[in-house]
């Protein structure tokens, strides 16, 4: 097993170039099985959540060429699928287990093929992820669904003999807010509905506002994206069509986070400055200069100098649907406010579980006194290096900036956590001057 060995208290310095979106990219790619042409996607970072993904349009008939090699230019790599064999529609345990995001190719199965047999994702380390708002919203649309030996199996009644979805009008609203996953799975199935569908209480995270995107340059005709009412004028068929995924605003967010914690400077480049400004607005109070240049055009894909202008300041923070503090970015916020002259309240709305990171971080030194969702963190003046344990993938990253920032090693256990959403992390890090080496467990020191 491979774990990350940090030496922590140098400075980051340089600049960065921020990966295409995982969580755009999931959908993005699961969408492809909504037709039969070639959907060209670029910027698609080389993680282990793709390639499980390709794994599962793999099996799902699909043919797909990966070109993990960043072009020269651009730095983007390119995916493309095309469905070649639409007859099977089974995504087996073995595969969702790796991933829960495989449950994004349940509304693009269902309305292409007309049936879909997805295993039904278990619970996470960030607790009990249920999926009955996808499945609520895709019967909204006339699907018949059960649940058959842990796999969920949804139909559309007729589908041979020409029956269609048909569009209605669904509610997405729980009572944390909508659910990303479940807006991409209706939404994708609602494209080839008859008639028209409404979706209220959807996502408005740019990871959804990206999928309506590709979505109509395939031919779909959706308004709305980026607000809670979708609406959605059913085709009959869509087509191919060419994609630049957008920037990867949780690993920006890591990236700022990484340059604060360690009191440097980093510059990013396709930064997606304007789908983070909960984030951008919180690093400030907490005392860090965030700067884009004046005459950038495109505030998706910017480049921003990130700093320190002294000493860090507590922050009072909720995590919120988008627009508010995303869930996935609560961990960084609180390694880098352990280290505040003050006390932070960073509370948890999303995942109320989310807190597995504390434990570790108190290892650190961190002063942290949780009351169920919601964590008091007391700023300590210094953090120290120890052994610790990556449990879910943010909460991973959310120890590499504490041990960025501590005296001594730190090593974290279960990096794989990590490869989930960061591409070669500990590489990126070392070029802008972290001391990170991945190594493997037998050779770490004893910290
Ligand atoms: C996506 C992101 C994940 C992020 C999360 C919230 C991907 C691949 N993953 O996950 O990184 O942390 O959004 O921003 O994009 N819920 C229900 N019933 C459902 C669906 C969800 O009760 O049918 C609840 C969940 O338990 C949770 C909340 O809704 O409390 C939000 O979850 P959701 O937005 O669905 O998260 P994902 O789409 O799975």
């Amino acid at each position: 097993m491979e774990v990350f060995e940090i030496e922590g208290g140098g400075r980051l310095e340089g600049r960065l170039r921020v990966n295409g979106s995982k969580n755009a990219s999931l959908p993005l790619m699961a969408a492809a099985l909504l037709t039969d042409k070639p959907v060209i996607l670029r910027d698609v970072p080389d993680l282990a959540d793709i390639r499980n993904m390709i794994r599962l349009l793999t099996e799902l008939g699909c043919e797909v060429e990966a070109d993990f090699e960043p072009d020269p230019d651009s730095g983007e790599r390119s995916v493309t699928i095309r469905p070649v064999d639409e007859t099977h529609s089974h995504a087996r345990y073995e595969v969702v287990r790796t991933m829960r995001a495989s449950v994004c190719v349940l509304g693009p199965l269902l309305a292409r093929r007309g049936a879909a047999r997805v295993s039904m994702p278990g619970g996470c380390a960030i607790g009990d992820r249920p999926v009955d708002l996808h499945l609520r919203g895709l019967e909204a649309l006339g699907a018949r669904v059960c649940l058959d030996s842990g796999d969920i199996s949804v139909s559309i009644p007729g589908f041979e003999t020409g029956g269609r979805l048909r569009g209605a009008t669904v509610f997405l609203g729980g009572s944390f807010g909508s659910t990303v996953l479940g807006t991409a799975n209706v939404l994708s199935a609602a494209t080839l509905a008859e008639g028209i569908t409404m979706i209220e209480s959807a996502a408005c995270e740019p990871e959804i506002v990206d999928l309506a995107k590709l979505l109509n340059s395939m031919g779909a005709k959706i308004s709305g994206a980026g607000s809670p009412r979708l609406v959605i004028e059913g085709v009959e068929s869509l087509s191919g069509a060419d994609h630049r995924v957008i920037p990867d605003r949780i690993e920006a967010a890591t990236l700022m986070g990484a340059a604060a914690i360690t009191d440097g400077a980093l510059t990013l480049d396709n930064c997606p400055v304007d789908a983070m400004l909960a984030v951008t607005e919180h690093l400030r109070q907490i005392g860090v200069e965030i700067r884009v240049g004046p005459h950038e055009k495109d505030l998706l894909r910017a480049t921003c100098r990130v700093s320190r202008g002294g000493d860090l300041k507590p922050v009072v923070a909720t995590t919120q649907p988008h627009p508010g503090f995303p869930t996935d970015v609560q961990a960084q916020l609180m390694a880098l406010v352990s280290l505040a002259d003050g006390n932070s309240v960073i509370t948890e709305k999303i995942f109320p579980e989310r807190f597995l990171h504390v434990p570790e971080l108190a290892r650190m030194g961190a002063r942290l006194h949780r009351q169920g969702a919601t964590v008091v963190v007391s700023g300590v003046r210094e953090l120290t290096g120890a052994p610790v344990m990556a449990s879910d993938l943010r909460a991973s990253a959310g120890l590499v900036l504490a041990g960025m920032a501590a005296r001594g090693v730190t090593t974290i256990n279960r990096v794989y956590h990590l490869d989930r959403g960061y591409e070669r992390l500990e590489q990126r890090l070392e070029r802008v001057g972290a001391k990170i080496r991945r190594v493997k467990a037998e050779q770490t020191v004893a910290a």
